[in-house]
């Protein structure tokens, strides 16, 4: 799988080389559950991370929620990191930074963070990969911090087989490339409760469609 997973890594990589720098003036999640969820297990002062950021709209709005102490975006993909950073900077937001990381970078931020926030990340890569990261995430939570897992909707396979995913060996491919790691919410709930103690789920909506396949939101604690 270790091939796999490189190609899937190169592909995020090049999704984010060409992204534009765009001005954020402020939240624009309106969802109730999602809102509510990040005030409650997010403190005011806290030291969150996003790990596996993209063009880091998950941490930055985090921010814009709750008036955090520190926060780190960590990506693999180095244009994604460029292209955060330059986020931050055309929207004049201050204490927050994005760096280049993976599982293998955990090591530098031992108990360092309050909350581990990550959405979109663990259901796209592979099996062998996510144990890292979660052994990750474990590793530089403090004790008694959060994780909030975001997952994908979880669409019918109809739907994906129309969108041009095919399911081979419990992923979801497209083009050869490894795009989804296809888990039941309970499945997702008893692989991270081998690390963590799972607290909550929370459904939510960022777009119209997520009304009809909600977005998972996985609450765990170290
Ligand atoms: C589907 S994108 C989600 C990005 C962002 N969180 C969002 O919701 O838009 C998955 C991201 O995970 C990153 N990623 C994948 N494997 C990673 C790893 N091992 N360490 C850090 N980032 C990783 C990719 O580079 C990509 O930016």
């Amino acid at each position: 799988m270790e091939n796999e997973y490189l190609k899937l890594k190169e592909f995020w990589n090049e999704y984010f080389k060409n992204s534009q720098t765009f001005e954020v003036a402020g939240k624009w999640i309106e969802d109730e559950n999602f809102n509510s969820a990040i005030k409650k297990y997010i403190r005011e002062g806290a030291k969150v991370l996003d790990f596996g950021c993209g063009n880091g709209w998950g941490l930055i709005e985090i921010a814009y929620t709750v008036n955090l102490g520190e926060g780190i975006g960590m990506d693999q993909s180095e244009y994604a990191v460029e292209c955060s950073n330059r986020t931050v900077e055309a929207s004049n937001i201050g204490n927050l930074k994005f760096v280049v990381g993976d599982e293998t970078t955990m090591d530098n931020y031992r108990d360092y963070f309050d909350v581990v926030f990550s959405i979109n990340t663990f259901d796209v890569i592979t099996n062998e990969a996510l144990e890292n990261v979660a052994l990750g995430c474990q590793k530089v939570l403090q004790k008694g911090g959060y994780l909030l897992v975001g997952l994908n909707p979880d669409y019918p396979m109809s739907f994906l087989e129309k969108a041009g995913y095919e399911k081979k060996n419990g992923y979801l491919i497209k083009n050869d490339i490894i795009r989804g790691n296809f888990k039941t919410t309970d499945e997702w709930i008893e692989f991270l409760s081998k690390y963590f103690t799972f607290v909550e789920k929370v459904d939510f909506a960022l777009t119209e469609l997520d009304k009809t396949y909600p977005r998972r939101m996985l609450v765990l604690k170290k």
